[in-house]
């Protein structure tokens, strides 16, 4: 039988010595592990006679559990020490620069939304919202749209499986338009709002992409206030505000939308070359929104009365003026989140420098 107390004497003595978690594996390797010092003397006992065999087993269990004590508190005395010196290695010093390659920049989208706004704000509109889930009734029969309207077919609408609590299908709004009618059932005119938020049709190609993003524009207050002409000179003063350019060609094609009466796309101009898109140049034109005076029955439909009230409306795409403004040549890149495109094609949120009314008159 080995001497057990000379045994214990070596051992704690080892582990006492023992500086890494190496050495605390190793010495239980050499004490418990399958060929230990211990694991032999425990299977030596059945050598023994009865008696001795209890009391030599009493022996060595009590001394494997204040082996396993030891070993165990000196590993984590270890353990603390190496946790201190890693969180002290990894200190991150508050006081070094900034590493200004990572600043972060305004997606196109962001910057536009923000232009588009500071322009209406400045005649006078605010800012509205609505859901990007909406129900049928607001995203088109509110609208002069009704159920056999080939226009439904025509927006390629996301139908949800739920309906609302009035039974009204759920969709993904296909035009930032139901905003008008959410607004105007809220509340009474004078309304001078705009709509920036985003759209869904079930689309998808080069100049197509199933989300994107409208602004919607809407002006109503007694009838006498508001006409065609203020339709007109403030659309001209956003386009020439918004592309920087006094004298810049706009035209007024007549056209037709259900909820407005009489309609007109605005198409500004341009000169289309190889390299891309040249604004306010050249005899070309380019088609870039939507508007026209409100339809009485979209007024009654929201709680208004057309015999006093009247005004206008219009809708642009996001995209399609950044694209135009900035040069970007391809949609798709908008919404593949790309941290090089964005450094390229986006904008530095600090800078000043947003167009306004007074820069371009
Ligand atoms: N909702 C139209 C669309 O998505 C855009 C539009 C056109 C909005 C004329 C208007 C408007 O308010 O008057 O194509």
């Amino acid at each position: 039988m080995i001497n057990i107390q000379a045994l214990e004497n070596e051992i704690l003595n080892s582990i006492q010595v023992a500086d890494t978690l190496e050495a605390i594996e190793a010495i239980r390797l050499d004490v418990v592990g399958k060929n230990g010092k211990l694991t032999q003397a425990m299977k030596n006992l059945a050598q023994l006679s009865p008696d001795e065999k209890r009391q030599a087993g009493q022996t060595l269990n009590s001394f494997r559990d204040r082996f396993t004590t030891s070993l165990q508190e000196k590993k984590s005395q270890i353990e603390l020490v190496l946790l201190e010196s890693q969180l002290q290695n990894e200190r991150v010093d508050v006081t070094l620069p900034v590493d200004g390659a990572a600043s972060g920049h305004l997606h196109p989208i962001t910057r536009v939304i923000d232009e588009v706004t500071q322009i209406f704000a400045q005649m006078g509109f605010c800012v509205a919202e609505g859901p990007d889930i909406e129900t049928d009734h607001n995203n088109f029969t509110a609208l002069n749209i009704p159920e056999t309207h080939p226009a439904r077919q025509m927006h390629d609408t996301f139908y949800l499986k739920s309906t609302s609590e009035d039974g009204s299908p759920l969709l993904l709004r296909t035009h930032t338009s139901p905003v008008q009618v959410r607004t105007m059932m809220g509340q009474q005119p004078p309304i001078k709002i705009i709509a920036p938020g985003r759209t869904y049709r079930c689309d998808s190609d080069q100049t197509h992409t199933p989300m994107f993003h409208q602004i919607e524009g809407l002006y109503i207050d007694l009838a006498e206030k508001v006409h065609m002409g203020h339709l007109k000179s403030c659309i001209e003063t956003f386009c020439r505000t918004f592309f920087d350019s006094s004298t810049l060609p706009i035209r007024f094609r007549p056209s037709f939308f259900p909820f407005t009466e009489p309609s007109a796309e605005i198409d500004i101009g341009c000169k289309r070359t190889k390299e891309g898109i040249q604004i306010g140049a050249g005899n070309d034109w380019l088609e870039i929104m939507g508007c026209g005076m409100v339809h009485p029955n979209v007024l009654k439909n929201c709680g208004i009365d057309p015999e006093i009230y009247q005004g206008f409306a219009f809708g642009m795409g996001v995209e399609r003026l950044a694209m135009l403004k900035y040069n970007i040549p391809d949609l798709r890149t908008f919404f593949e989140g790309d941290s090089k495109w964005i450094q390229h094609y986006g904008f530095f949120p600090f800078a000043t420098g947003y167009r306004t009314q007074e820069d371009v008159a």
